[in-house]
């Protein structure tokens, strides 16, 4: 029963901390995320996604000149991994919106655009105040919500629940996993299947049925997380470089680690290494670098040869296998992932990330759930 799985939810079983329970039943709340909206296909019919939330609305927001992703912390990171797949597939432009920013600006929002609302909680007051703003200015509105009956859930016109059960570790991780895929599911609801991108959409629709067994391999990575933790302990801070899919992992691997391990680090756009960051790069300052193969891999190869030839410590993701093409050095470590549909590649790398978050925060002695200063729902602005 569902009150059966509730009680479920919020035990922690053989976990220490809900963090870590969440974090290691990704391979399960994905799995519910997709259930009955993937369509395998099959001799007569075409692999297809169904949202049932957004079939009222979806040929006005394929009209739509714009979408606008809004949203806080997390849910901001994961939209952020979403917006390269949904522009290629839709063609309409992305912006994406820091709730409180779009409303300090008061900036532009029309009766043309879609505006996409994503939170875990469904409560947060800034992205409820945006919300309200669009509403007001005539946009289509869509929520990306966890919670079902939540303010953000009644006051759009219509979304995608991403059903990834009840989430408490104040950091949110498998809800994060679960809005990226929920996202790509909408990008392929959004995008229609056209004959030049076919090959595509299977590949992507081929990719999330797979997705929960490569989650379930990289989580085996655990131990050798818990060992690069306990290197790191003792760091007062720590960089993170993406870029393309993968900026988004940058961003949201650090938020993990600044907000249960405590630790100063930041995620940065590798394109704009140069541009500033790179006069940090030192021999003691260690540089996390996700080079997973897409087609921004040969710049992230450049990339590494640059911090590199100025001693940084570095610290690759890679796909299992191309440890040769990403390693200019003895000292580099890596952190090898399963390879995934490269638009799906954010929730693979993310997971990595999520354990040495957990990880240092043990070590380092903190509240792993409750980190101070924190609510895991911020209703007030
Ligand atoms: C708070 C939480 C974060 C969360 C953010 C947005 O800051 O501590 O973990 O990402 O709110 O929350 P939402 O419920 O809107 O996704």
């Amino acid at each position: 029963s569902i009150l059966e799985m509730e009680v479920e939810q919020i035990n922690k079983g053989s976990f220490e901390h809900y963090m870590q329970k969440e974090i290691h039943e990704q391979p399960e709340s994905l799995t519910t995320t997709m259930r009955g909206r993937l369509i395998r296909g099959g001799s007569s019919k075409g692999k297809n996604v169904l949202l049932g939330g957004l079939k009222d609305h979806l040929m006005s927001i394929r009209r739509s000149r714009r979408f606008l992703f809004i949203g806080c912390g997390t849910s901001y990171n994961a939209a952020l991994a979403a917006r390269p797949i949904l522009e290629e597939l839709s063609g309409i432009p992305v912006t994406m919106e820091i709730a409180s920013d779009l409303l300090d600006r008061r900036g532009p929002v029309y009766r043309e655009d879609t505006a996409v609302f994503v939170s875990q909680s469904g409560e947060t007051a800034d992205t409820l105040n945006a919300l309200e703003y669009a509403l007001d200015n005539g946009a289509l509105c869509v929520g990306i919500t966890n919670a079902v009956g939540s303010a953000i859930a009644r006051k759009t016109h219509c979304g995608v629940h991403i059903n990834a059960g009840c989430e408490i570790g104040v950091a949110s991780t498998k809800a994060y996993t679960s809005q990226i895929v929920a996202m790509a599911m909408l990008a392929l609801a959004i995008g229609g299947d056209t004959i030049s991108n076919q090959a595509r959409r299977d590949a992507i629709i081929d990719g999330l049925f797979d997705l929960p067994n490569k989650v379930r391999e990289v989580l085996k990575l655990d131990q050798e997380m818990k060992d690069l933790a306990e290197q790191l302990v003792a760091e007062q801070s720590l960089l993170m470089f993406g870029r393309g899919y993968n900026y988004a992992t940058a961003l949201e691997g650090a938020l993990k680690v600044k907000e249960v391990a405590l630790m100063h680090t930041e995620g940065m756009l590798a394109g704009e290494m140069k541009h500033g960051p790179l006069a940090l790069v030192d021999e003691n300052l260690p540089i996390v670098v996700i080079a997973t193969r897409d087609s921004c891999f040969s710049k992230q190869q450049s990339v590494i040869q640059q911090l590199h030839a100025r001693k940084g410590r570095l610290i690759v993701m890679c796909n299992r296998g191309d440890a040769a093409s990403v390693c200019p050095g003895e000292a580099t470590r890596l952190i090898e992932v399963p390879q995934v549909e490269d638009c799906l590649q954010p929730v693979i790398n993310i997971v990595p990330l999520q354990l040495l978050a957990y990880h240092l925060t043990v070590l380092r002695g903190y509240n792993v759930d409750q980190p101070r200063n924190l609510a895991k729902s911020v209703t007030t602005e």
